[in-house]
């Protein structure tokens, strides 16, 4: 017989912005019973993309049907090129012209890309209407449909055009990361390893032990490290929800990983991997600064490197920065977070299982630091 798994709850406390992230097996076929727990019924709007609805839409439509809504279904691209403000337009005509008003929910069905347009959206069609997060990868799962950002890309950055807007309801649902393609759901995990470095040594000690176990990938062990991935988020967001401190020590990885995605023109690195290398250099940078043991750095780049994750920069990018290109990477770290007097600002950690915001990284340690392997 098999055990039904039990369903975990982790809530976002944010006052009347304040929501649940359950998450469980089987939680898809039952969208439509938790939306109507929160809204009567009636018109709703599902954003999803080719390939999660054939593998995850009628599972869901069929559970929105069953509890009362007439969804419209929009398909959006696969893709960045997704989050457009094209697309969300094409979705503010869908929603009107099925008579969606300010009481129906948009629900976001797929990865970050499908959660961050149809949130976009949700947060803007008639000033504001309820918004669902179904997320279907490990990404989706444990940040970006955590916490409100949402947004769409102007041609000349990514996430330029977006908002602050927190979803009525999240539904985590680890059964659908059996499908995920195996280097997306590693790319995921660099986003799980990075919460243990940052808030809880506890849980980077049971991603060592349990590695092999989400890379199987076990719908239980991934279940735990959604919801312990899920709940240091909460807590992050909860001190400080729009990013005016403490939700920065979130970009362990980033300053770096950002400005690797930026160099190599987003097409060579799942935004985790590069995540990954940026929290390999930036370890080394704490090392450097003589805030974070050595012995901790290297204990992070052997989780990240048994992930199947990088944690170096390739030998052609090598080669470029050795070969002239240094300042224009040094520009897109700059650009990432604003240095101010040749000095640069990185959430780094100072132990395991903590980390901080440096407003004072000097520029000669990012340089000796930046290639070393
Ligand atoms: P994605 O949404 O492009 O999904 C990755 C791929 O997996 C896509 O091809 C998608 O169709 C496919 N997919 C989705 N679910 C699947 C499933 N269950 N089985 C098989 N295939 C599936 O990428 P992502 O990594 O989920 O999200 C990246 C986006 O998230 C970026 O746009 C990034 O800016 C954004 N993001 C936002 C936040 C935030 O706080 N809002 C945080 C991090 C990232
Ligand atoms: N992904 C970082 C944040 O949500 O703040």
């Amino acid at each position: 017989m098999e055990m039904k798994q039990r369903t975990i709850a982790v809530f976002v406390n944010l006052a009347e912005r304040s929501y649940p992230i359950y998450i469980g097996s089987g939680l898809l076929a039952t969208a439509g019973r938790h939306l109507a727990s929160l809204s009567p019924g009636g018109r709703a709007l599902l954003v999803t993309n080719p390939k999660v609805r054939s593998l995850y839409g009628e599972k869901v439509e069929k559970s929105l049907r069953e509890a009362g809504f007439q969804a419209v279904t929009a398909e959006v691209p696969d893709g960045e090129e997704a989050k457009s403000l094209a697309v969300a337009e094409k979705l503010y005509d869908l929603a009107y012209a099925g008579g969606l008003d300010r009481q129906s929910p948009v629900i976001a069905l797929g990865g970050g890309v499908v959660g961050d347009l149809a949130g976009f959206v949700a947060a803007t069609y008639m000033r504001g209407v309820p918004f669902t997060q179904l997320p279907t990868t490990l990404l989706a799962q444990v940040d970006s449909s955590v916490g409100g950002k949402v947004a769409v890309n102007h041609p000349r950055g990514k996430n330029i055009i977006g908002a602050f807007y927190q979803p009525k309801l999240v539904l985590a649902d680890p059964d659908a990361l059996s499908t995920l393609e195996p280097r997306e759901l590693k790319a995921g995990l660099a986003e799980v390893i990075k919460y243990g470095a940052i808030a809880d040594a506890g849980f980077f000690a049971w991603l060592e032990a349990n590695l092999e176990k989400i890379l199987a990938p076990e719908p239980e062990a991934l279940a735990h490290a959604v919801a312990a991935s899920c709940r240091i988020k909460a807590q992050v967001v909860e001190e400080d929800e729009t990013e005016q401190g403490r939700r920065a020590i979130l970009n362990f990885g980033h300053t770096v990983g950002h400005a690797l995605e930026a160099f190599t023109g987003y097409a060579a690195y799942r935004h985790g991997e590069a995540v990954a290398v940026g929290m390999a250099v930036e370890a080394r940078i704490a090392v450097a600064m003589g805030v974070f043991p050595k012995e901790e750095a290297v204990r992070l780049e052997a989780l990240l490197r048994r992930a199947g994750l990088p944690v170096a920069f390739p030998a052609a990018l090598r080669r470029d920065l050795t070969a002239g290109r240094r300042d224009e990477f040094l520009a897109l770290l700059q650009r990432d977070k604003k240095a101010r007097g040749g000095k640069y600002t990185f959430a780094l950690p100072v132990k395991m299982g903590r980390a901080e915001v440096f407003r004072d990284v000097p520029e000669e340690i990012i340089n000796s630091n930046l290639l070393l392997r």
